[in-house]
């Protein structure tokens, strides 16, 4: 019909390529797929464990018999890398974290299992202290409580290196010390480990979304300061995130994360149209619980939810992402 206004059709019609599914698949500049996704799980000790995290339904902390079988499904599911978070005993946590580089701790355990099993299967590991520091803070403190750089960096260090050591495949320092990725880089380089790849948190937030992971592994009711604010980002920056990344990659990082995701998207996209590099994003605990209340409550429909959540990672430029949905969304995959 012609405007009411002009008299006259409309050139162009934007709906038209919009009207069949053939169409809509054609042009669709983005897409997720399995080799997209990073799946990330609790560990703990013990023998045939599954235990639930309230914060996060349908997450288990489990213990590395249990992870073997689920590495298995993932494995077959085609995801990439598994990567690993572990709830430590309160009994080994110390204020200089001495079990984040014992050699026979769960970390490196988990990752022997899992490299003998499924040595095709990527893994990765978290690089901080909060797991193990009676304070659940990332680094080590002084008397004040404040988090001390170049000390904790020593420590993330050998940590760095025991798990290259387990046979980790990609090490993933989420701490945001300075001068980390620099020094851990030296350190794998140092002790012939010149294939393992470094993925930065580089612009890692100070936020509130990773409420539920603290939950998880046991490091929220710990938190002196009751924050992370004086090494990790503030949310109102963004130009401070380009140079972390910055940062991190003339140190030597091979991929770069932002954390959180969804909020986040801006930060993504800046980061890929800037750097050009390999960028992942972190769809963070409390994303994970605010789209699984919300569809618990049969007000977002579950499936379309989360794999619209995924698809917009993909539009922000990300290569990937973590998510708790992986497993879940490799099914939805394959079943397409
Ligand atoms: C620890 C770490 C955190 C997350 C990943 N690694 C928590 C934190 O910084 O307090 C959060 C992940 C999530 O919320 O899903 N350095």
């Amino acid at each position: 019909m012609p405007s009411l206004i002009t008299g006259l059709y409309p050139n162009r019609r934007l709906r038209r390529n919009r009207a069949h599914d053939f169409s809509r698949r054609m042009v669709a500049e983005h897409n997720l797929t399995v080799n997209d996704l990073i799946y990330p799980v609790f560990i703990v000790e013990g023998n045939n464990i599954t235990q639930p995290i309230t914060s996060m339904p349908n997450v288990n902390r489990m213990s590395i018999d249990v992870l073997l079988k689920e590495a298995e499904q993932i494995a077959k599911l085609g995801i990439p890398v598994l990567s690993l978070f572990p709830a430590i005993e309160s009994e080994k946590k110390s204020l200089l974290a001495q079990e984040s580089y014992n050699k026979n701790g769960l970390v490196p355990k988990a990752v022997r299992a899992l490299k003998k099993e499924f040595p095709e299967l990527g893994i990765l590991t978290d690089v901080a202290l909060d797991p193990y520091t009676t304070h659940g803070q990332d680094g080590i403190i002084d008397e004040q409580g404040y988090v001390q750089n170049d000390i904790s960096v020593e420590t993330l260090v050998k940590q760095a290196l025991m798990q290259a050591e387990a046979g980790v495949d990609i090490i993933a320092p989420s701490d945001m010390m300075d001068g980390r990725i620099g020094a851990i880089r030296h350190e794998l380089e140092k002790h012939g480990f010149v294939n393992t790849q470094i993925m930065a948190y580089s612009a890692k937030y100070a936020s509130c979304f990773y409420g539920p992971f603290r939950d998880a592994v046991g490091s929220a009711k710990n938190i002196k300061g009751g924050n992370k604010k004086t090494y990790q980002l503030d949310p109102a920056n963004s130009n401070e995130a380009l140079q972390e990344i910055y940062q991190d990659l003339s140190e030597g990082a091979d991929m770069v994360m932002v954390k959180p995701g969804m909020p986040y998207l801006d930060i993504v996209q800046r980061v890929k149209e800037t750097f050009a590099v390999p960028t992942f994003a972190y769809q963070v605990s409390g994303e994970y619980a605010m789209l699984t209340a919300a569809i618990q409550n049969g007000w977002l429909n579950e499936k379309s939810a989360i794999m619209e959540s995924l698809l917009c990672f993909k539009r922000a430029g990300a290569d990937g992402v973590l998510t708790y949905f992986a497993k879940q969304v490799a099914e939805w995959l394959h079943q397409q």
